[in-house]
């Protein structure tokens, strides 16, 4: 069984976009929007601070108080979108409460060039179409880091265990692009295990501390553990990892798995925003600047 190694990965990545910036001399910039104080989003804040500045990407963080209206978050987003100097723009979810339902409709205000989240409806037709522009950072990084251990997922089959719009359904799609044979799977799904014992490689992307034990797994499955459970100040995935650990070929930890890679695909998706930006001007027109992933 071989652990597969995200926190490595990351830093891997991380520093190739260092030196990107550095030679090409580019000047990568995003706008984080945070509402109120979550907790859990404090610090997933704090730590994509912390990355930008680390790797050279200009970070600048629009903090508001819980009670803000909807168009003051709008009218934000829209002045970040007339920014030249902006390449990425965020809504760090979730939204407080009162704002919750919105979210969807306020996130799809950000201009599709700089939606580096990938959350937005244009992002998520262009993984649908075979087009992607910005890749959702979660799948961005499974994507990495199946590439990253060579596996192959051509005519694979892969069963995704979740259908959120932003790790499910676009990673899902994403494999499907790569020619792999893609089953989604949901908490309304009958015969999960049958399904999953079915895969070579089988995401796990449900939010049920440790749910998957080994009964799911086929011998010799890969077995990517998206999940984040925090179970008396400990962090646990939705696998069972010990339990798993012995069957798979591949696994990734938790911590220390895909959670690192989703940052270093963000920054990713940030440089290449910046590198589109400047393409757009040396050609004086818009560009869909599509690509494979
Ligand atoms: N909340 C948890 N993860 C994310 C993320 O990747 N992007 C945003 N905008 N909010 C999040």
């Amino acid at each position: 069984m071989n652990i597969i190694d995200g926190k490595k990965i990351s830093e891997e990545i991380k520093e190739d976009l260092k030196k990107e910036i550095i030679d090409k001399n580019l000047k990568p910039s995003i706008a984080i929007i945070m509402v109120g104080n979550n907790p859990a989003s404090e610090v997933y804040v704090r730590n994509k601070l912390k990355a930008c500045e680390k790797v050279g990407i200009k970070a600048e963080l629009f903090h508001y108080e819980e009670n803000v209206s909807e168009d003051e978050i709008i009218d934000c987003i829209e002045k970040l979108n007339a920014n030249e100097d902006v390449h990425g723009i965020i809504v760090q979810s979730p939204l407080p409460y009162k704002l919750r339902e919105k979210e969807d409709y306020i996130t799809n205000f950000i201009k599709p060039d700089k939606d580096v989240d990938g959350f937005g409806i244009y992002s998520l037709g262009c993984v649908t179409s075979d087009q992607t522009k910005f890749l959702a950072a979660t799948p961005y990084g499974i994507i990495k880091m199946l590439e990253h251990e060579n596996i192959d997922v051509e005519g694979k089959n892969v069963v995704v265990v979740g259908r959120s719009v932003i790790v499910g359904r676009p990673l899902a799609l994403a494999l499907l692009n790569k020619n792999a044979t893609v089953t989604i799977a949901h908490s309304k799904t009958k015969n999960l295990k049958e399904i999953c014992n079915m895969a070579d490689i089988l995401v796990v992307a449900i939010g049920k501390d440790r749910f998957i034990t080994a009964d799911y797994v086929k011998e010799g499955a890969v077995v990517i553990d998206v999940g984040i459970n925090r179970i008396d100040g400990k962090l646990y995935g939705d696998v069972d990892f010990e339990s798993v650990k012995d069957k798979c070929s591949y696994i990734t930890p938790v911590p220390g798995g895909v959670g690192p890679m989703t940052i270093a695909m963000l920054l990713t998706n940030v440089v290449e925003s910046a590198k589109n930006a400047i393409e757009i001007k040396e050609r004086g027109k818009w560009t869909r600047n599509l690509k494979k992933h």
